[in-house]
Parts: C-alpha cells; structure tokens; sequence
C-alpha cells in the first residue's frame, strides 16, 4: 500500500492547473448510458474513482476509447448487461448513479447495495423513492438493487415523469434523477434538487446530448423527457474540482503561501472563500482563476456544512487542518454525515487540540504539529492529513493514501511542484 513522506514546515507557492471534478465526471460517464451516439468528454480528472466508473461501463459493454488522457468517449451503442456488480460498487458509492441511466433506457437495472463507508451508512432510499414514483418497481434481494418498469400496461418498459420532492436534498439522488427524466414519458420535476455546480455541469453535459432541462442550479429542475438522446456534436469540458481547489487553497492558507489556482471559480465555492478570507487568508479572482495567499495570522472562523451554496462537507477536513493553525478557538459543525470527524484523531496524534462533541469539533491554536506516522480513513481526511503535515515539523507519513488517490490526481507531484516535499513511499 502507498504512503506518502511529507517533511515539513514548508511554504508553498507558484502556479497549479485544477483538474477535472471528480464528482461531476463521475455522473458524466454514466450519462453515455443513456445513448446509443457515443458520448465524449474531455478533462476528466486522473483519479481511481473514475476509473472505476469507466470498468463499470466497460463491463455492461460500453466502448470506452480515448485518444489524449483526460479525454474518453464512450459508446454504449451494444449493452451487454444492465448489472452494476458488489466488487466495483463496494468501493465506490457513486456507482449508484448508472440506475438511472439503465433504467431509463432499458426498463431494467441490477445494482448492489452501496452498503456503508467510513463516514456514515448513506443510504440510497431517496434514490429508491424517487424511481418507485416514476413508475419503477424496487426490490432489494440480496444485497442488490432489482429495479424494473413494466412492459405492459402504461409505460411499456418506460418510466414515467413524476414530481420528486426530496425531503433533504442530495446531490447524486438529484443526479440520477435527472439522467433518468431525460427518456421518461412526459415531465418530471425535481422540487429541493441539490443545486451544486456539479449538478449544473451534469445538466449542460445532458442538454449538449439532445435532453431538455430547465431550473439546474435552482431548487426546482424540470425535464422534459424524449423517447431518445439525439446525440452531441462537440466534447464537454467537466468542470474544474472546486473541492481540490478548495485544498489547495487551503494548503496556501496553512503554510503562508501563494498559490494560483488556474481554472477555479469563487463562485463555485462562495463559502469557502468567504471562510478563507475572515480567516485572513486573500482570495483573489483573476481570468486565470483564483490566488490565494497569506502573509498575516490566521484568526479562527466558525464553519457549519451544509449543502450548496452553503460550506461543503467536502472541505470540512481540510478547515480543521486549517484551524489548528488559528490563533484561538473554532466550531466546526458537521451537518451533512455522521461520522465525518474521523481526521481529528489523526490530527490530534500530530499535536493539533480537537475535541469532538457529536457533531461539532472544536480546534484551538495554534497547536505546533510535530511528524508522526498517521493514518488516512477517507478520500477528505487524508488531504486534511497533508495539509496538517505540511506545517508539522519533521517527517510525517500519511498511511492508506488509496483514499487519497480516488479523488485527487497526483497531489504529491502538484504538491511538489508547489516547493512542499511529499514523497510517494511503499507503507
Ligand atoms: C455527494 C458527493 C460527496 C459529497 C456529498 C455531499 C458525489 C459522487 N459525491 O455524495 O462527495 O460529500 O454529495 O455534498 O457527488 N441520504 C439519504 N438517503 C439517500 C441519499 C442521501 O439519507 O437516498 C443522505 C445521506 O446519508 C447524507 C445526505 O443525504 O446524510 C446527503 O447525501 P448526498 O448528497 O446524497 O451525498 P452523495 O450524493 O452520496
């Protein structure tokens, strides 16, 4: 298993292109589901989760080719299969998100249950209500996601638009909905839709393919769904990973460095950018994308996650690497999962003070944070890891990087490029 050797304190500073999102490229792959013209993206992100998509495909007989890397196009033109199988969802929860495609254009679907991961159970019963209401019948037997429209009778193997009001809002649920109301009959609307920017790129991404969507990015999406997806005629560009910028930036802030981010947008992440800058950090937006730097103390700011354009989950991790750095206390409230707070442990082995009360933490500093050998519980904790190691003194390693490496392509090379010394090491 790979680790990575961090030998710090250092500053970083210079220039870094933001990849693709995975969580927008993840959706985007399995939107050629949905078509039989092949469907072709571009820069999409390094990452082991999207490979993982793309074997999932592979295996229900899409063609996957791609010519530059960052690039794929996928033809789904002859599906041999509609089963998403438990060794490739198990490791990546997101697999979830080929229900809608199947069975909106083929009436049926097998997919395992996710089952739980390190940060809490994440059920997918939303994603089952929403598709019972438009018509699909559900059974879960062992372990697997039986999902079917009948042939006979109204729909005739088709789902039907419905209104789906989502009692919280989720980001994939809304995803998967929306790829399926492209090829159901009639209109679907999405009441309390999720309105991330990788949902809005989802829905750029599906209108590009023929669909008709209005309302992405707004609290209510409606579709118009057709009997099939005519087809793009130009690649589409995944949005850049707000959430690996939103590291990087923090890695910035952490080490009183200066980093431009190119590809980045404040509007992606008004939050988190506001957080930065009461922090003390300066965020600045350019045609280029976001600068972010720091030169004076860094003051503690109260951050409380919650779904777009509220602060994400996904930087949460890293505000508390942040914070531990911050002269006096702060309050971080987890409201989006349960068991989100995995990295204070961690953390507090390099010397932070955390103190983890149900849902909220408190971080008090500024802590001087000293090498150790930690270890990575998931994809954000581990980057909180890093980020804590770049100011520790002397040698940490950051053990179970796997997590790292399936959302984040490359950090210990952009890192490095950065002037940090991240190393990978057999660990
Ligand atoms: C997505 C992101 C993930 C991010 C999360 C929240 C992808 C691939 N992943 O995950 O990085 O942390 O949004 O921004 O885009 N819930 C239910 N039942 C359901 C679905 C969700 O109870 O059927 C709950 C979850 O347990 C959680 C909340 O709803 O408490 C929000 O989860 P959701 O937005 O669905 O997260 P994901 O889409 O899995």
């Amino acid at each position: 298993m790979d680790a990575f050797l961090v030998s710090g304190p250092c500053r970083i500073s210079g220039e870094l292109a933001v990849s693709g999102a995975k969580n927008a490229a993840l959706p985007a792959v399995a939107a050629a589901l949905l078509s039989e013209r092949p469907v072709s993206l571009d820069r999409l992100p390094a990452v082991a989760d999207i490979r993982t998509m793309k074997k999932l495909l592979s295996g229900m007989g899409v063609a996957v080719s791609g010519e530059a890397p960052g690039t794929v196009t996928l033809d789904a033109s002859r599906i041999v299969s509609t089963e998403a199988p438990y060794d490739l969802v198990r490791t990546m929860r997101a697999s979830i998100l080929v229900l809608g495609p199947l069975l909106a254009r083929f009436g049926e679907a097998r997919v395992s249950l996710p089952g739980g991961c390190a940060i809490g159970v994440r059920p997918v019963d939303l994603h089952i209500m929403a598709f019972e209401a438009m018509g699909a019948r559900i059974a879960v037997e062992k372990g697997y996601i039986h999902a079917h429209v009948s042939r006979v009778g109204p729909g005739r193997g088709r789902l039907t638009g419905a209104t789906v009001r989502f009692p919280m809002v989720t980001v994939t649920g809304t995803e998967n909905v929306l790829l399926a109301a492209t090829l159901a009959r009639g209109v679907t609307t999405i009441e309390n839709a999720a309105r991330e920017p990788e949902v809005v790129d989802l829905a750029a991404l599906l209108v590009s393919m023929g669909a008709r969507i209005t309302g992405a990015g707004t609290e209510t999406i409606v579709v118009e769904g057709l009997e099939s997806l005519p087809g793009m005629e130009a690649p589409h560009a995944v949005l850049a990973d707000r959430i690996e910028a939103g590291t990087y930036a923090t890695a910035a802030a952490i080490t009183g460095g200066d980093v431009t981010l190119r590809g980045a947008r404040e509007e992606d992440l008004p939050a988190f950018v506001a957080a930065l800058r009461a922090a003390g950090a300066e965020v600045s937006t350019s045609e280029a994308g976001l600068r972010v730097s720091r030169d004076g103390p860094l003051c503690p700011v109260d951050v409380e996650t919650a779904p777009h354009p509220g602060y994400p989950t996904d930087l949460q991790a890293q505000w508390m690497a942040l914070m531990t750095q911050a002269s006096g206390t702060s309050r971080i409230v987890e409201t989006i999962f349960e068991n989100r707070f995995l990295h204070a442990a961690e953390l507090v082995r390099l010397g932070a003070q955390v103190r983890v009360d149900g849902h909220t933490a408190f971080v008090s500093g500024p802590a001087r944070l000293e090498g150790a050998t930690v270890t990575a519980s998931d994809l954000r904790a581990s980057a909180a890891l890093v980020l804590a190691a770049l100011v520790a003194e002397g040698e940490t390693l950051v053990r179970r990087i796997y997590h790292l490496d399936r959302g984040y392509a490359a950090m210990e090379e952009k890192l490095s490029s950065l002037g940090a010394r991240v190393a990978r090491v057999p660990g």
